[in-house]
């Protein structure tokens, strides 16, 4: 006699919202998936303008602040932690995790597979800060999933800077990204991941420089796929028929982050608060 079915779990509503932090700007290409994704969720998004670029500092140094905002955020009674940055997934992803009640998700996992997957010829480019291209995550990941693929990895420090300039789209941006692709074209990747949360913000740059022959690669919609996932898993999404809020949250200046921010994140923002970084080391104390 066949067993009887288990009772369904019981689906509670979560009204705590989603946390999610980057060094900068870049984080707001990953919101911006997750705000079309989950539009019945609330997010609070912290960008730490102050301490930008996050790059070309050394690895603990980045765990450190990353430590500090995932446990701000944390006390701010989030239900979800999600780094929207290579950089500080690459530092900190174990030991937040380790550390941390809520559930913790980062970008590196996903553009690996996604890479993998779409590669013909197993040949692979990586542009991305210096802290992620040294962390050499993206190179385990790769040969966990196929041994036989290569990764050629080329950090690209003067990107970010650039992208949070008061002209992210100029020629300096162009030629920046025709210098950092040349070995990777020399290389014959066919595939590039954008290993840096900021990069798709100027994708089309990406694109033109690459040809249509190369596949770019970047995580924002596997990203918010797999908040979305793990949030159904765990039974903490909030109610479906709702829309939800989000707010923003920097440790630079508020009105730059509202301007620049808007642009990059295609919705409005209403209102950015300033944390100051004596606030997020307290958090961490
Ligand atoms: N957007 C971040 C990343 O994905 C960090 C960039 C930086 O601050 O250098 O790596």
């Amino acid at each position: 006699m066949q067993a009887p079915a288990l009772p369904a779990p019981e689906r509670g509503i979560d009204q705590r919202p989603v946390g999610v932090f980057d060094s900068g700007m870049g984080g707001l290409t990953v919101l911006h998936e997750c705000l079309v994704t989950m539009p019945h969720e609330d997010f609070v998004y912290l960008g730490d303008a102050a301490r930008l670029p996050y790059g070309p500092r050394p690895l603990p140094e980045i765990r450190r602040f990353a430590r500090e905002i995932a446990r701000f955020l944390a006390a701010e009674e989030v239900k979800l932690i999600l780094v929207a940055c290579n950089a500080a997934t690459s530092a900190a992803l174990p030991d937040l995790q380790e550390e941390l009640a809520v559930p913790v998700v980062g970008v590196i996992t996903p553009e690996a597979h996604a890479a993998v997957q779409a590669t013909r010829n197993r040949r692979i480019g990586l542009l991305a800060t210096q802290a992620t291209v040294a962390a050499g995550r993206y190179e385990r990941l790769v040969r966990t999933l196929d041994a036989g693929a290569r990764l050629v990895a080329v950090a690209c420090p003067r990107l970010v800077p650039l992208i949070e300039s008061a002209d992210p789209f100029g020629e300096e941006t162009a030629v920046a990204v025709r210098e950092y692709a040349a070995p990777l074209m020399e290389a014959g990747v066919d595939t590039v991941v954008l290993g840096c949360t900021h990069y798709p913000l100027i994708r089309p740059i990406f694109q033109r420089v690459f040809g249509r022959g190369v596949t770019l690669v970047f995580s924002a919609e596997e990203t918010a796929r797999e908040v979305a996932a793990t949030l159904s898993r765990k039974g903490i999404e909030n109610a479906e028929a709702r829309e939800g809020r989000y707010r923003f949250l920097t440790t630079g200046d508020p009105e730059q982050f509202r301007v620049m921010g808007a642009r990059f994140l295609q919705l409005p923002i209403a209102e950015v608060e300033r944390v100051a970084i004596a606030r997020l080391e307290e958090a961490a104390a």
